[in-house]
């Protein structure tokens, strides 16, 4: 019998040390095997609410259910040994007041065990930051293109252009102001996202964004190809699972229907029933 030593997970404190640093990696990860795989890589792993998206074919995130967060974070944090775990808030669980995001963001500690939390918004979500993070609870925050203001935006529209540029750093400076540990700049022009985290304290984890953020984050299922909905720009796919995928189920359909399947390997013989 073989017992596993445990492994210390990266905390939030530590990630935020990293400013300024060595890069900071990071994908999102929604169950329990690829948590495992990407864990030997990654600085930190986000259950995204991108999950209901990719995972579950809403065509948002908003109609993700805290449930639904709180059993792919239970997931991923089996499946993840040295990773920060941070699991995002979804839409309607925290924006109500600081005391609603508290019970929410508790309940997703308590069940998941997971390091920290993620919520979207700036200087709106500033007093709900200093409220969790002095009662015990390390936040990440969101700003730029925050998805679960699709509505509002009119789409997955670029965020801080010339005139909005002020709007957005402003909410970078009031989230790190507000205790968050880290902040992640979603698809913002690269001139604001360079001058943005020259400027924040805290790490900036850039998606769409630029190189110079202190990290660089991607939904997992892009980078692998297995999500094919929806393509923005500044994802680059590092290998095609999704044809990989449909190429082995054909074939396997293929020997099914020529009854070639299962071969002489993968039957049971009447040896093996008396093992
Ligand atoms: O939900 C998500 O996956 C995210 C990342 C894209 C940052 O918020």
């Amino acid at each position: 019998m073989s017992i596993q030593q445990p492994v210390r997970r990266i905390t939030a404190p530590e990630l935020r040390a990293r400013k300024g640093k060595e890069p900071i990696v990071s994908l999102t990860s929604y169950h329990a095997h690829t948590a495992a795989i990407a864990d030997k890589h990654v600085d930190f792993l986000l259950v995204g609410d991108s999950l209901g998206m990719v995972m579950h074919g809403f065509e948002s995130t908003l109609p993700v259910p805290l449930d639904l967060m709180i059993m792919h974070g239970r997931a991923v944090m089996r499946g993840a040994r040295k990773s920060l775990v941070v699991v995002d808030m979804p839409f309607g669980s925290y924006e109500e007041s600081p005391a609603q995001a508290f019970r929410n963001a508790a309940r997703v500690v308590k069940e998941t065990e997971c390091g920290a939390i993620k919520l979207e918004g700036g200087r709106r979500m500033a007093e709900t930051i200093r409220f969790l993070t002095e009662r015990g609870i390390p936040v990440m925050a969101h700003v730029g293109l925050t998805p679960q203001s699709v509505n509002v935006f009119g789409g997955f529209r670029l965020q801080g252009k010339s005139d909005d540029a002020a709007r957005v750093e402003a909410d970078a400076t009031a989230v790190a102001d507000a205790g968050a540990f880290s902040v992640v700049l979603e698809k913002i022009p690269a001139a604001l996202a360079t001058r943005i985290t020259r400027q924040s304290p805290i790490p900036t984890i850039g998606i769409g964004a630029s190189p110079d953020c202190d990290g660089q984050i991607l939904v997992i299922d892009d980078i692998l190809g297995t999500f094919t909905g929806f393509r923005p720009k500044f994802v680059k796919r590092y290998a095609d699972l999704g044809v990989a995928t449909s190429d082995a189920v054909a074939a396997y359909a293929a020997e099914v229907r020529a009854r070639t399947f299962p071969g002489p390997d993968h039957v049971f013989h009447d040896k093996d029933a008396t093992k």
